[in-house]
């Protein structure tokens, strides 16, 4: 597996990968800044630049990539990176969100895609980074888990839409 910056050159595979969820009937491309509510990928493309760059006091760079198995072009997973915690990162979010494409989970790819993106985090300067997930996700407690995640804490926080939600937090060290 490889971790690649998302282009126009990546446009049709992505579009492929958007709909997979789709078809799934899933409401939320994990660790992609939303790309279901991208129709248009260029759009999208412009967004993900844009967090890149982003500076703001109440906002961090935030990178994302795709996941590729070689030969294939086949994106598997997207992840995203989140270089700074802000207060609400820490709170919910944390440095890192993931997903991997509904008709390939449970082939490990969210375990390769993860430990993949460590030292990335190292290269910004981020010694160990701060990973969430709700309580009742055990598939992605188990791919933190596998990566040396280490429990930190369990908390109620408001999901997307304000309802209640339990989540764990977990450390990961970058090396
Ligand atoms: C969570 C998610 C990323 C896992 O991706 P995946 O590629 O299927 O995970 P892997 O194949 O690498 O599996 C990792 C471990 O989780 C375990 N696992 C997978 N699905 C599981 C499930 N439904 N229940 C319990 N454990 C599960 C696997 O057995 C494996 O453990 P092992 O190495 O001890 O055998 C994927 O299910 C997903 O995209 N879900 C929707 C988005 C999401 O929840 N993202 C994370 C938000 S915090």
């Amino acid at each position: 597996m490889i971790l690649v910056f998302p282009d126009e050159s990546w446009e049709k595979a992505a579009m492929d990968y958007r709909q997979s969820y789709l078809d799934a009937g899933e409401a939320h491309i994990n660790g992609s800044s939303g790309m279901e509510r991208y129709p248009v990928y260029t759009d999208w493309l412009g967004q993900i630049r844009r967090l890149r760059e982003a500076q703001s006091d109440g906002q961090t760079p935030a990178t994302t990539f795709f996941s590729v198995e070689p030969p294939s072009a086949l994106v598997v997973g997207t992840i995203q990176v989140r270089h700074r915690l802000t207060d609400e990162l820490r709170r919910s979010g944390g440095n890192i969100g993931y997903g991997v494409r509904p008709d390939q989970r449970g082939k490990g790819f969210a375990v390769q895609m993860l430990r993949l993106a460590l030292p990335f985090c190292r290269e910004i300067g981020l010694d160990r980074v701060l990973l969430d997930c709700r309580a009742d996700n055990l598939a992605s407690q188990q791919v933190i888990l596998r990566c040396g995640g280490v429990f930190d804490s369990e908390d109620w926080v408001e999901d997307d839409w304000g309802r209640p939600e339990r989540i764990c937090r977990f450390w990961i060290a970058t090396e």
